[in-house]
């Protein structure tokens, strides 16, 4: 049977060393997925892009936090008692579903376009016995009533039973219980913008497509606390004319202007709007294509319980529209809640005010995992005329690689001056990797098969002192195929230059 397009690509991503299905030897329990070599390094360029647009280039310290929290802190945060989807059991199989994506993805449901998420269990279960929604196993009427499933990974710390804690569901709550002790020792002054890169753990229902519903996911989130009085961004005069993309009830999105956004009250505030057009710049960066994603304002009931309001990014991908980014108001809520369950003073002194504020906070939050997969899907190129195997246009800042470098055959020294160049393009702090095995059309046909820009040979040419390209090697492009000379001595500096430009062909 032929692969849909998403099985296809997660095939290829395995077989390239993109991905590795967890625990793969003892039968990869679903939801949780490994990166491969290939997939590592694109991903640790990912985070480090965000690192860049989100902490360095706005001067916001960057933090690492437990991975394991105390149940206090899931108390208080809300996430003990509201973090949970619907359950659904089958009377006959036993087997357990989430209610609300069963419900949507049932015939006849699916001809009316109902949207089950974010319903309470009562009418979630009204809307099973109205469609009819059979058990997915049994393919008879045989769920039962619809409860709530607390989706965090329960744990206990230490020897002694009883002491509660939770795999932390978002990377957020460590910044918030981190947040007095920075702003003392910072003595900062409002605005603040924490962030961090981390591991979330959220035991799903049914965890599904591949690298979008996981059980272990990667997180990079930034708390920006700031004065409610003030809800205008510094930065905002800059960017105000630009249009973002939102989805629209009329059907295709729209172009919006980020100032009218904010005027029509679209966009909560000017912080909220700066955020979403960085959001934007970092798609971009990693080559999703602009008409690919637009902006979604979540209706009430789809808002998470810490939120005032939240704007989401999609992302068309094969397994249709898929929600990467939220970006929320979450106001005091989370800080005064803290100060509440522990006691401590989480306010911050304003000079002007000549008083204490519980300051805001709005979060633009984004999983890592989800993005790459948008990059492989949006990177990924066919067979062509020109080049008879499937390959991804990545930009060179994410690819896996910055270069291969290869000796035209292994013989005659060129080896030996392919690992002499190698050894010096790592030391100049480029990613490099040595190939000498297969002809050189195979070797060029590897490297794009995992999106590297450039190839780089050694030929006979580069060791004839009597040639005039002597000293010199071949830069092959990825997409164009084209090849340049470049002087040894010049490499590291030419690649360097040909990454932050992002140049794919010899134009
Ligand atoms: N701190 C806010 C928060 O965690 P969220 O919308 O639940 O908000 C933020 O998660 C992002 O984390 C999502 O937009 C998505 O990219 C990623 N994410 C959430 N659950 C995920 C899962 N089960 N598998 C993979 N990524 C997930």
């Amino acid at each position: 049977m032929a692969l849909n397009k998403a099985d296809a690509l997660m095939d290829v991503a395995i077989r390239r060393s993109f991905l590795i299905p967890s625990s793969e030897i003892y039968g990869s329990p679903s939801g949780f997925f490994d990166y491969g070599p290939v997939g590592a390094a694109i991903k640790r360029k990912i985070e480090n892009l965000w690192r860049s647009e989100f902490l360095h280039k706005e001067g916001f310290h960057e933090i690492e936090t437990s991975l394991i929290v105390p149940e206090a802190v899931l108390k208080a945060s809300g996430h003990a008692e509201n973090f949970a989807d619907p359950l659904v059991t089958c009377s006959q199989c036993k087997n357990k579903f989430r209610a609300d994506h069963l419900i949507e993805q049932s015939e006849n449901a699916k001809k009316e376009h109902v949207k089950a998420a974010g319903l309470p269990p009562a009418q979630l279960g009204e809307l099973i016995q109205k469609y009819a929604v059979l058990c997915p196993q049994c393919k008879k009427p045989t769920l039962s009533d619809v409860g709530w499933f607390n989706m965090m990974f329960r744990t206990n710390i230490g020897p002694i039973e009883g002491n509660t804690a939770y795999f932390r569901p978002e990377t957020a709550q460590g910044i918030f219980l981190d947040f007095a002790r920075i702003v003392r020792n910072y003595q900062s002054k409002l605005p603040i913008g924490i962030g961090q890169v981390g591991r979330s753990a959220r035991n799903e229902i049914s965890p599904r497509q591949g690298l979008i519903r996981m059980r272990e996911f990667t997180q990079m989130e930034l708390e920006y606390f700031f004065n409610p009085k003030d809800q205008s961004h510094p930065k905002f005069g800059k960017i105000k004319h630009e249009k973002l993309r939102f989805a629209s009830e009329e059907g295709q999105p729209q172009y919006i202007e980020i100032e009218k956004a904010v005027h029509t009250g679209l966009v909560a505030n000017e912080i909220m709007a700066y955020f979403l057009w960085k959001v934007e710049r970092l798609y971009l960066s990693c080559g999703i294509p602009k008409e690919k994603f637009h902006f979604r304002k979540m209706p009430k009931e789809e808002t998470p319980h810490y939120s005032k309001g939240n704007i989401d990014l999609e992302v068309e991908t094969s397994y249709g529209l898929v929600e990467t980014v939220g970006v929320a108001y979450r106001t005091d809520f989370d800080l005064s809640s803290h100060s509440k369950h522990s006691g401590a003073d989480l306010s911050v002194f304003v000079e002007g005010e000549k008083a204490k504020v519980v300051p805001h906070v709005v979060e633009p939050s984004m999983g890592v995992d989800r993005l790459f997969w948008c990059v492989l899907e949006h990177a990924f190129r066919g067979k062509t005329p020109e080049k008879d195997w499937e390959w991804f246009d990545f930009p060179p800042a994410i690819a896996p690689y910055h270069a291969w470098i290869f000796p035209l055959m292994k013989k005659d020294g060129m080896d030996e001056k392919a690992r002499q160049i190698e050894e010096n393009l790592r030391e100049e702090g480029l990613t490099v990797y040595y190939q000498d095995s297969g002809s050189i059309g195979r070797r060029y046909a590897r490297a794009d098969e995992i999106g590297v820009p450039y190839c780089i040979t050694v030929d006979y040419d580069t060791l004839d002192e009597k040639s005039d390209k002597h000293g010199t090697v071949t830069v092959r492009f990825r997409n164009d195929g084209k090849q340049i000379r470049v002087k040894i001595g010049e490499l590291s500096s030419k690649i360097a230059h040909f990454v932050k430009e992002g140049k794919v062909r010899d134009d």
